[in-house]
């Protein structure tokens, strides 16, 4: 019986990726800080309480493992952590990591979070496991940290300078990573996982007024308009850098290529955007309409 690791189980894609393991009959083991919370959210699966920084506690969770599922917070120590796990992960030997990673990972980007993808995956490389690396572009979810604002104005506000974005849903990025967990032939492969076609923030907006049935129109920003949006939401230096940069990287046209690499992987298309905006509508509207 093959038992996969998840690690980052309680995050945004790892609770999808233990869902989608789980619907393809695979048994799981998550690796949680906080087994009482993880459980309401995790259902069924075996829970291996730990933290990246105890080392201890990863070698437990490995035990008996043979796959594994990569993935920490963004944050300083991110580098820290999941070489921590590919460290324990090629010790005991496992068969197989994924490893969720970014589209523009580069040891030398500019742009925090990418950076430290990039030097994951070079230790990655160099620990010599089977691995397959997963780089999604932007995640539609991203879309939620300004839904309360678009409900409140019927405005979404971005510094695309009107460029396309192949964005994803994140709910593919887990069946990208389940699929590979299970199924032979991608081990040594890396995937630029991205949403059917790219897509304007203007189509965006039209998408959620759509769902909503509220009107939704698109604002572009500068990069000026913009730097005071992300250095006054109460972010950490670094994540705001990051969110700034990545709209740079918009902006050069750097997501606005789509791939088939979910239909490959999974055999069925990526969501699109109208799917997306349909499940999350609720979060768009605003609440007059909601109670009324
Ligand atoms: N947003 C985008 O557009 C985008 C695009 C491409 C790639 N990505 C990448 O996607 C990844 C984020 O995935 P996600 O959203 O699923 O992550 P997430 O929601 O931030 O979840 C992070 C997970 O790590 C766990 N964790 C944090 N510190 C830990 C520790 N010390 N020990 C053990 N577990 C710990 C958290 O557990 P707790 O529940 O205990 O906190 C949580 O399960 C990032 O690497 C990001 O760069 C994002």
């Amino acid at each position: 019986m093959t038992r996969i690791l998840v690690t980052g189980a309680t995050g945004a894609v790892g609770v999808h990726v233990v869902r989608e393991l789980q619907a393809r009959g695979a048994t799981v083991r998550a690796f949680v800080r906080n087994p009482e919370a993880a459980a309401a959210r995790l259902g069924d699966a075996e829970l291996a309480a730990g933290d990246f920084d105890d080392p201890g506690s990863l070698r437990r969770a490995l035990d008996g493992v043979d796959r594994v599922y990569l993935c920490a917070a963004d944050g300083p120590r991110k580098v820290a952590h999941e070489t921590a796990v590919i460290g324990a992960a090629a010790e005991r030997g496992v068969e197989r990591l994924v490893k969720l990673s970014a589209m523009h990972a580069d040891p030398a980007s500019a742009l925090p979070a990418y950076r430290w993808h990039g030097e994951i995956e070079a230790g990655l490389r160099r620990s010599g496991l089977p691995a397959v690396i997963l780089r999604p572009a932007f995640f539609m979810t991203n879309l939620l940290m300004v839904a309360e604002g678009v409900a409140h104005t019927g405005t979404l506000y971005a510094p695309t300078a009107g460029r396309p974005v192949a964005m994803i849903d994140i709910r593919d990025v887990a069946a990208a990573a389940a699929v590979t967990l299970l199924e032979d032939g991608h081990a040594g492969r890396t995937y630029d996982l991205t949403g059917p076609a790219p897509i304007t923030f203007a189509q965006v907006a039209a998408a959620l007024e759509v769902a909503t049935g509220a009107p939704v129109r698109y604002a572009d920003l500068t990069e000026e308009q913009a730097r005071p949006r992300f250095e006054g939401a109460g972010l950490p230096d670094w994540l705001a850098a990051h969110l700034a940069g990545v709209f740079g990287v918009i902006r050069a046209g750097g997501f606005d290529r789509a791939t088939d690499d979910v239909r490959e992987i999974t055999g069925r298309p990526a969501r699109d955007i109208t799917s997306f905006a349909r499940d999350f509508a609720a979060a768009f509207t605003p609440a007059t309409a909601l109670t009324t």
